[in-house]
């Protein structure tokens, strides 16, 4: 992989453990043919296009969502800018932000910056926190702002929207619906890829 890739993946806290994924390569592929060619469809509009990917766990959502990202943004072609690309475990994603709660506004305000600014936001497993007002708020306020600019999102969840809609809302579960459509809330399905291990 180039270093050029690898600097970018690095930037947008992708886990080292997925810079080498790739959506023709994934094992998710084979339970999953019309959801990888969607993915991998030239014609997508990648500024827009949004995913809601859910499923069993270890059905290989995350491993499909990154290695969209690493995919879509040509970072091995020098002629085209990188797109900026932010992926956060929504868990970590709110711990960081509670954290932050009692003095430290800037790093706060740079979280959210950096969710509104990407190119590309992943948000990794939605819906595992136990839903409390607070979650449900400050998740509104980010999922929000992507919709109102029509910003892509891939989003990957252990629920079905009807679950989603029950642990974190209707009013972000709606603009989760609106931005992907129904054609991009694809149920992930096949064996558990980590029995294999
Ligand atoms: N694109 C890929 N390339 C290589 N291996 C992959 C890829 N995608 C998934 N895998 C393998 O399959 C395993 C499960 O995939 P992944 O972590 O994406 O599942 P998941 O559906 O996100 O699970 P969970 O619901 O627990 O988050 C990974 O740990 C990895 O070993
Ligand atoms: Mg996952």
């Amino acid at each position: 992989m180039s270093e050029r890739k690898d600097l970018y993946a690095d930037q947008s806290h992708i886990p080292l453990r997925f810079w080498g994924y790739s959506l023709t390569e994934s094992p998710a592929r084979f339970a999953n043919p019309d959801l990888v060619q969607q993915l991998t469809n030239p014609d997508i509009d990648a500024d827009e296009a949004s995913f809601y990917l859910w499923g069993d766990v270890g059905r290989g959502k995350t491993g499909l969502a990154v290695a969209y990202a690493m995919t879509r943004l040509a970072w091995d072609n020098p002629d085209v800018m990188p797109s900026s690309v932010s992926y956060w475990p929504v868990s970590r994603l709110l711990r960081e932000i509670r954290s932050s709660f009692g003095g430290d506004a800037q790093l706060e305000a740079s979280i959210f910056k950096e969710c509104r600014a990407a190119s590309l936001l992943i948000l990794d497993d939605i819906g595992v926190e136990k839903p409390t007002e607070w979650m449900q708020s400050t998740l509104y306020e980010i999922v929000s702002v992507r919709h109102e600019e029509r910003c892509a999102t891939l989003f990957t969840s252990n629920l079905s929207i009807a679950e989603l809609n029950a642990r974190i809302g209707e009013r972000t579960t709606w603009r989760i619906i609106e931005m992907c459509g129904a054609e991009n809330i694809v149920h992930v399905a096949g064996p558990n890829l980590r029995d294999r291990a």
